[in-house]
């Protein structure tokens, strides 16, 4: 038989998939049918992204992973579409807030326990991204509404690598730092002991930037860049500076596509955030003070979820340590053929 859309499509399980409460308990709702779609169409979307970022997850675990390939290119370009995808699930908010609070309250107390709270899928996407139980608001909790093979899910994504782990481990094999030879005629003004020279001239540079009130900065920088890293931190010292050469220097051929990797990372995050703050904004003005139909606290629960849950805040945190475009030391012209600038 040909394949048909219909089929091709399963849109006999998908189109007959809407079973309102307010239906079944005869207590027509009008507004109850937006409210199925467009949480099937949220955790379609969320099947999606589920879908991406296990195939960047695949290319990353690869354990030599170049940095000009094709594959850096297909990791680049997915994450690009994961921050598309988000998009839209921030304006999709747009739609739900066509449902009046009066039309809410028409069939909210039918739904009772249920919550987007159990949305095993978006916790799940969190946990792959990188966000660690330890790190979650509410831990003791997070779980309790799932059903066990759900919780099963989202331990197993904890337990495996996730991208913000293999982000740390693609960056501590940057190379260049320990070419020697490339390095043999840079010099810094300030030596720091066991430090490479071109990260000493950098702090020296950095220490030099700081205005008096930002004097403290200078451990902040020594804390994430050159002491070993804390049980706080993923991303350990070797990453950070191979993270922050690549924003300084990322002009450089060689550095453009690590570049976008990082800053898809941070529109991710900054995506996520946003859907965050217009879910919590609508449900401030949904159900106001009320506590959720998931049993929290309803809004404050999510602003300290929102307020927490960024994921790659490590590395949106190592802007805090740039320094002015003309005062960045020079590289040594091995290292810039290195990087693709000089040929030759
Ligand atoms: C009238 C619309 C909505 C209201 C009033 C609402 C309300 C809430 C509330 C109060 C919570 C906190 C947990 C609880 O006690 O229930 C929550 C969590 C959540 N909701 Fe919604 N929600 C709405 C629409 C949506 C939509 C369309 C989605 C899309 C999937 C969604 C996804 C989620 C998710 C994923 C959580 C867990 C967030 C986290 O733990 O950080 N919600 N919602």
């Amino acid at each position: 038989m040909e394949l048909h859309y219909h089929d091709y499509l399963q849109l006999d399980k998908i189109l007959n998939a809407q079973f309102p409460e307010s239906q079944k308990h005869k207590l027509p709702a009008h507004d109850e049918m937006l409210f199925i779609v467009i949480h099937q169409a949220y955790e379609l979307w969320f099947r999606q992204l589920h879908y991406e970022v296990d195939s960047v997850v695949a290319i990353m675990s690869k354990p030599a992973l170049n940095d000009n390939s094709p594959e850096l290119q297909t990791v680049v370009h997915r994450l690009n579409r994961m921050v598309t995808i988000l998009r839209v699930l921030v304006h999709q908010i747009d739609i739900m807030e066509t449902m009046t609070p009066m039309d809410f309250l028409d069939f909210r107390d039918m739904l009772r326990p249920a919550s987007g709270f159990q949305s095993w899928q978006f916790k799940e996407l969190e946990a792959k991204l990188g966000l660690k139980f330890e790190h979650r608001h509410g831990k003791e909790y997070y779980t309790s509404e799932l059903r066990p093979q759900q919780v099963e899910i989202i331990k197993k994504a904890e337990e495996n690598k996730s991208l913000l782990q293999l982000l740390n481990t693609w960056l501590e094999r940057m190379p260049f730092f320990e070419e020697n030879d490339n390095w043999k005629n840079f010099t810094t003004h300030n030596q720091t002991k066991g430090l490479h020279p071109f990260w000493s001239e950098y702090r020296y540079q950095y220490i030099n930037s700081l205005a008096d009130a930002e004097k403290n900065n200078q451990s902040a920088f020594d804390g994430i860049f050159i002491q070993p890293g804390s049980p706080e931190r993923t991303i350990s010292s070797v990453a950070s500076r191979a993270a922050l050469f690549i924003m300084l220097y990322r002009g450089y051929p060689m550095l453009q596509l690590p570049f976008q990797l990082l800053n898809a990372l941070l529109e991710i995050d900054e995506q996520l955030s946003s859907w965050r703050y217009r879910h919590m904004n609508m449900v401030h003005r949904m159900i106001g003070t009320r506590i959720g139909t998931g049993g929290s606290t309803g809004k404050d629960y999510l602003k300290a979820a929102a307020d927490k849950h960024y994921i790659f805040k490590e590395i949106a945190q190592l802007n805090s340590f740039l320094i002015e475009r003309r005062k960045l030391p020079a590289l040594p012209s091995a290292i810039e053929k290195r990087l693709g600038f000089v040929t030759g």
